[in-house]
């Protein structure tokens, strides 16, 4: 059985921060953050708002877009590495929020690589037959674990939160195929222990990052016999404009077919592919009938690439 995608959603709170808001606290530049990250800005979530804060706006704009009502949603998958609290998960609190009836509920922690990962999960929920809609969201408030005083991450991540709606199909759409990895050995590259703020190795993080996207994008495309000239629109993890333009140069992809949004976000961790899908959606990059090759690396570290037909 497979699966569609039949509504999308997102939303980042207004309150924009931006390279010159950075400066006055700062030892930085808009020059050093523009050259070697391609952000402009992010945005920043108010202190009481939480990730499923973000999140229910997100979903509820993909429910609408579905035509589906909370109460049809069978499984609700958010992944998040800033979820409300260590338990319940923030999915079900985001279950609760939208008034759905009693779904399983569950977060997935695999950060930048989070969103990618719960949609593998949703198709096999729904190719085993076990569900029929699934919601999966990535919602994400790192300003909540950035050390403000850290030149080397606070200017690189935001928050934000993307939501798509899941369903059960009689046609050839969905997820064709899903490569995902991970590596413990890496995992002090980039990591955030309980109660403190993100630690990240720049450099080495930057060179596993181009690796692993391009590996596993190859990987995805051969087991859905895809070559890259079927694919209309590469949307990749918004980490870094050069990391994107690296995987775009390893892949011999003309840059228009890959989307980049990061200048407006940052990095919004698990939120920015379905945020990044959104906005490319909205821009009319891609439309029914078309392939799509998704991508993200992050802390873990975990990876992973997979095609979808939209
Ligand atoms: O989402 C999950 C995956 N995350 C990533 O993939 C992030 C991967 N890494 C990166 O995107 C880049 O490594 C960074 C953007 C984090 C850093 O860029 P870089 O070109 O690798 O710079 P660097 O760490 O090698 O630092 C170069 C210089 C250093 O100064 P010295 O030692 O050369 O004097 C840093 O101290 O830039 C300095 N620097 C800054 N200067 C101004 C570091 N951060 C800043 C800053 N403003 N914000």
């Amino acid at each position: 059985m497979a699966c569609e995608l039949v509504g999308f959603g997102m939303y980042v709170p207004p309150r924009v921060l931006t390279n010159e808001d950075l400066e006055k606290f700062l030892n930085t530049s808009d020059e050093w953050i523009t050259t070697r990250t391609g952000i402009k800005e992010r945005r920043i979530a108010e202190e009481w708002e939480k990730a499923s804060d973000l999140g229910f706006y997100a979903a509820k704009e993909a429910l609408e877009k579905a035509k589906m009502h909370p109460r049809d949603i069978d499984v609700v998958i958010v992944a998040t590495s800033t979820p409300d609290m260590i338990f319940p998960s923030t999915a079900c609190f985001l279950a609760d929020k939208l008034k759905c009836n009693k779904p399983m509920a569950f977060d997935i922690s695999a950060a930048c690589s989070g969103f990618i990962y719960a949609l593998t999960l949703a198709k096999t929920f729904i190719a085993s037959g076990q569900a029929e809609n699934v919601l999966v969201v990535g919602a994400e408030v790192f300003s909540k674990i950035v050390d403000w005083n850290d030149r080397t991450t606070a200017v690189l991540f935001g928050d934000g939160a993307g939501a798509v709606v899941l369903s059960r199909t009689n046609n050839d759409k969905g997820i064709l195929s899903a490569v995902m990895h991970s590596d413990g050995s890496h995992w002090g590259s980039l990591y955030c222990p309980v109660g403190e703020k993100i630690k990240m190795r720049g450099r080495e993080t930057f060179k596993l990052a181009v690796k692993n996207m391009a590996d596993a994008s190859m990987k995805a495309l051969e087991k859905a016999n895809l070559s890259l000239d079927d694919i209309k629109l590469v949307i990749p993890h918004q980490a870094n404009i050069r990391i994107i333009k690296a995987i775009a140069e390893r892949l011999e992809l003309p840059e228009e077919k890959v989307f980049s949004n990061i200048h407006r976000y940052g990095n919004t961790s698990a939120a920015s592919i379905p945020i990044a899908m959104y906005e490319a959606k909205e821009e009319g990059r891609f439309h029914s009938g078309d392939y799509l090759l998704l991508t993200a690396f992050g802390g873990g570290l975990t990876w992973g690439a997979l095609t979808i037909k939209i």
